[in-house]
């Protein structure tokens, strides 16, 4: 692994969702591996509903997760320990991060599954999303499984009542986490109250950190570039310009598109760059500069054109040319040390209920971008 994070794992890691049906697993598992992914570490998310209906069939009746009924209880297992047989699989090949996206809803199955990642020579990070809030289990049931496999062309109002005789089954034999002995974060009402327990090493650290930031509340993202300045015109990187006259128009426009689009309450956040803060400022609302959001620092090249550094510095300009994400300027920047600085920019981004434009540059949008 080749980044910019300060610290490494030492042993792979498995983070294991524990919760009932509807409670934000899958959509936290997903959050989480592409975070994480996005960072740099090799990470995947093994989800046992997929293995289920692989095997099974989307469309199993809700009386397959009776616990009362053995055969679906024995093939429930099946898709179970497949998922987490190809998880270890998978890690001992070098990933790093497995996501065991599952109920594993009894202190059995995460006994199991503890003994088989240990056995493998991975951590366990438990999961566990709790939430009795019938508005927060509604939303989701109709944000996440009216759309899913299990439900295709079913009418939504008989979707909604068997996914409730589902968790209604799952709930007689739910026993929430509370071995002292396991590495857990126990979210309560999505970000009402979190509970840490035996964390260890910054990498658990930071999920748990990022995961208490997650909500469901959908909200509109907008990424653009500052407008044209007269660095642009000039052909050259960095330095820190006004705009153009042809970059106050975009800027213009840009606010008749915010204003077709949405009224006071977005959040505008722009780097502390001239060109950022002056296409931000036309925009009619509050801004918010942000250093984190600066371009990258391209160094002893700053000021350059890319022919300029191609004639000057031909293997800087073949080193980077050969590994954009690696290669980091003389004194400057690679974009692997944009992500690491932009870390904390996607958790507000995240923790946001309100739309926001972020007035960016162009290292900055991609790197935001490929989250
Ligand atoms: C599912 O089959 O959809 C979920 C299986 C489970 O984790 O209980």
């Amino acid at each position: 692994m080749s980044l910019s994070t300060p610290l490494t794992l030492h042993r792979p890691l498995v983070v294991v969702m524990v919760g009932l049906p509807a409670r934000g697993k899958t959509y936290i598992a997903r959050k989480l591996g592409w975070y994480l992914n996005w960072l740099g570490y090799q990470a995947q998310v093994f989800n046992v509903g997929n293995y289920r209906r692989d095997r099974f069939g989307a469309q199993v009746p809700a009386s397959f997760f009776d616990p009362d009924n053995d055969e679906g209880l024995a093939n429930r297992k099946k898709a179970a320990v497949a998922a987490l047989q190809d998880m270890l699989a998978w890690i001992r090949s070098g990933g790093q991060i497995g996501i065991y996206d599952a109920t594993n809803s009894t202190h059995a199955r995460r006994q199991m599954v503890r003994e088989q990642c240990e056995k493998a020579g991975a951590s366990v990070l438990f999961i566990e999303t709790l939430c009795d809030n019938p508005d927060i289990i509604e939303a989701n049931i109709r944000q996440t499984k009216l759309s899913a496999p299990d439900y295709h062309n079913v009418d939504p109002q008989e979707a909604v009542a068997d996914f409730r005789r589902r968790i209604a089954h799952y709930e007689r034999a739910y026993e929430p986490i509370n071995e002292p002995d396991v590495s857990m974060v126990q979210l309560v009402e999505v970000d009402h109250k979190v509970i840490a327990q035996r964390l260890n090493g910054y990498v658990e650290g930071r999920i748990a950190h990022f995961v208490m930031n997650l909500h469901i509340t959908p909200r509109t993202i907008w990424l653009t570039r500052h407008g044209e300045s007269t660095a642009n015109v000039a052909g050259v990187v960095g330095t820190d310009m006004p705009l153009t006259s042809r970059g106050s128009e975009y800027a213009e426009r840009l606010k008749v598109f915010l204003d077709e689009r949405t009224g006071p309450e977005v959040s505008i956040w722009t780097s502390t760059l001239q060109r950022s803060i002056q296409t931000a400022g036309k925009l009619g609302r509050p801004t918010l500069p942000l250093k984190v959001i600066d371009e990258i620092d391209a160094g002893i090249c700053d000021g350059m054109s890319y022919a300029q550094i191609e004639e000057q510095m031909p293997n800087e300009f073949a080193r980077r040319k050969a590994d954009k994400l690696t290669y980091r300027y003389p004194r400057g920047e690679s974009y692997e040390d944009v992500i690491g600085r932009l870390d904390p920019v996607i958790v507000e981004l995240e923790r946001q209920r309100d739309p926001v434009m972020v007035v960016g540059h162009q290292a900055i949008l991609r790197a935001l971008y490929g989250y």
